[in-house]
């Protein structure tokens, strides 16, 4: 089945054509990545599609309800998620309360000295840290965690709000390249493990190549190619994209 549908997706700014007609689907459960050089696009296709700034022509359908141009908290209602760098009112709290306090927030109950975070929904916000490999972390405060455990906090509270789809812009971004991998490997088996569909973007193609189902290539605005990963990794026009940019 179809869970997410894009279809002629534009948008310019001035002369330029950041996205042109932008087309592709991406089927329950599957892990699809966008690949391209610097200003190909992908972010402001993921911005649009994630209800940050509004399409110029095209539409976006989710389990075939047309949500083009919703804006953000509506689409996070509907099951859309996506990480964010981990905001300060967290920095100071542990993970764990970190993550509690998100689901509290997501089941709409207010802080109150009779429910402090500490004690809400703790099996569940248990079972989300395991997941996550963080659960001998939970009472670490954030702000003393190392940048790669960081971003898996950031998984995590992604998570919160049981997506079917998580989008993801440069997940790996600031990364070792060891930890990458890992992070990458990660974020698929969760999503397995909870059927989410994932939209990334990503510049390591070892990650790319290591976690993708398929890949949509973009270049200047343009879905150039979209394909398994074998078929793309043999694909000329792609091939000359890549080698072009490094001469
Ligand atoms: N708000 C804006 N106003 C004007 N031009 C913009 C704006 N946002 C993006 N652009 C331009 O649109 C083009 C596409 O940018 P975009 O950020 O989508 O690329 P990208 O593929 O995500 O690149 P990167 O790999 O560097 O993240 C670029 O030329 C960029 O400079
Ligand atoms: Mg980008």
């Amino acid at each position: 089945m179809t869970l997410l549908s894009v279809q002629g997706l534009s948008k310019n700014y001035g002369v330029l054509q950041a996205a042109d007609a932008v087309g592709f689907e991406l089927a329950d459960r599957e892990a699809l990545a966008i690949i391209g050089p610097n200003g190909a696009g992908k972010s402001t296709c993921f911005n649009m599609i994630g209800g940050q700034i509004q399409p110029d022509a095209g539409t976006v359908q989710f389990n075939g309800r047309d949500i083009t141009g919703l804006p953000a908290r509506n689409l996070f209602r509907a099951g859309i998620g996506r990480t964010f760098q981990i905001a300060s009112v967290f920095r100071s709290m542990t993970v764990g309360e970190a993550v509690q306090t998100a689901m509290m927030s997501r089941d709409r109950v207010s802080l109150s000295i009779f429910r402090p975070a500490r004690s809400y929904a703790l099996d569940q916000a248990h079972a989300l840290l395991n997941d996550v490999g963080l659960m001998s972390l939970a009472d670490i405060p954030c702000q003393q965690l190392a940048y790669g455990d960081l971003k898996r906090v950031e998984l995590a509270l992604a998570l919160v709000n049981r997506p079917a789809l998580l989008l993801m812009d440069e997940p790996t971004a600031g990364m070792a390249a060891g930890e990458r991998l890992a992070m990458m490997a990660l974020v698929r088996e969760t999503a397995r493990n909870r059927g989410i569909g994932i939209l990334f973007t990503e510049h390591d193609m070892d990650v790319v190549f290591g976690h993708a189902d398929r890949i949509v290539v973009m270049n200047r605005g343009k879905v150039i190619a979209m394909d398994t990963p074998d078929r793309i990794r043999a694909d000329k026009t792609v091939q000359a994209i890549y080698l072009g940019e490094e001469t």
